[in-house]
């Protein structure tokens, strides 16, 4: 421009004016159109096809028997009861002997007890926990201790060398056998439904006295499913408890008995091998 004459530079200026600005045009435009270009890409790329139908997780859900152990313990818990827990690897001591069972008694037999070395044992019912417990505590005590126990069953549709047991304790002054048979009612009927029918007929365990069994009425059958008792002034003397001031009522029963009723299940295998087709049901 510098090099041009007077009457040549507005004409050429003019003119070097609009090819800038024919240029600049262009260039606006190709950029707009890259960058349209870069969001339908994204938005192609982004695209949820919200029809597509979900994938399915699979969904967990409680094992039939941990259902029935958290019932019970909900129905007891709600009667004041406090949930206690012991060990499964025992000794003679809180499995037999602080539970008044005589050195001659069966249960006591290798037929029967797992024994382990060291003088152990597996626990062959959750009573063992009555006596951890009130060694540590001082009545009133309200209990109710589920857990694993162990026999030397033959397995069949209805024994199983390992099974579990709920217990349940009550230590205080004046509590008499009505108490018991009132909690177990209570127990029972929030377990198995209003209406249901019971008896309790006399029966013998080591560490109650009185004892007894319980029936329940059931698609027409009497069903044994517990025993039960007022706790034997020798087992509140082997934890220190004076059986003058204090008296106790106890109960144990299985659970695996009480979820093959509530479940129509006809084999106690079912509830151990974990077969799906199986647990799906609940
Ligand atoms: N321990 C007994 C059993 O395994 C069940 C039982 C009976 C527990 C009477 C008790 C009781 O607390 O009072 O067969």
């Amino acid at each position: 421009m510098g090099k041009l004459s007077k009457e040549k530079r507005p004409p050429i200026g003019a003119f070097a004016n609009v090819v800038k600005e024919k240029v600049q045009e262009s260039l606006r435009a190709r950029r707009q159109e890259l960058e349209a270009a870069k969001i339908q890409a994204q938005l192609e790329k982004e695209t949820l096809d919200v029809t597509i139908p979900g994938v399915r997780r699979p969904l967990g859900r409680v094992h039939p028997l941990n259902a029935t152990i958290d019932k019970v313990l909900d129905i007891f818990v709600g009667l004041g009861y406090t949930v206690a827990e012991g060990p499964q690897i025992e000794t003679d001591y809180y499995n037999f002997e602080a539970l008044n069972t005589p050195d001659d008694h069966p249960a006591r037999d290798m037929q029967d007890t797992f024994y382990l070395s060291e003088g152990k044992l597996l626990r062959t019912h959750t009573s063992s926990v009555q006596i951890r417990y009130m060694e540590e505590h001082q009545p009133p005590i309200r209990i109710v201790a589920p857990g694993r126990v162990y026999r030397r069953d033959t397995v069949d549709a209805t024994h199983s060398a390992v099974f579990h047991q709920v217990e349940m304790l009550a230590v205080d002054k004046g509590l008499t056998f009505s108490d018991l048979k009132g909690t177990i009612k209570e127990f029972l009927r929030q377990m198995f439904g209003p209406d249901l029918a019971l008896q309790f007929r006399a029966s013998y365990f080591p560490f109650t006295e009185p004892s007894a069994e319980v029936d329940m009425q059931w698609k027409g059958k009497w069903l044994e499913v517990m025993g039960c008792g007022m706790v034997d002034p020798n087992v509140l003397t082997a934890v220190g408890y004076d059986p003058e001031v204090y008296t106790g009522f106890a109960a144990g029963f299985g659970v695996e008995r009480f979820a093959m009723v509530l479940h129509q299940i006809d084999d106690i295998r079912r509830l151990y091998n974990s077969d799906l087709r199986f647990l799906r049901q609940f």
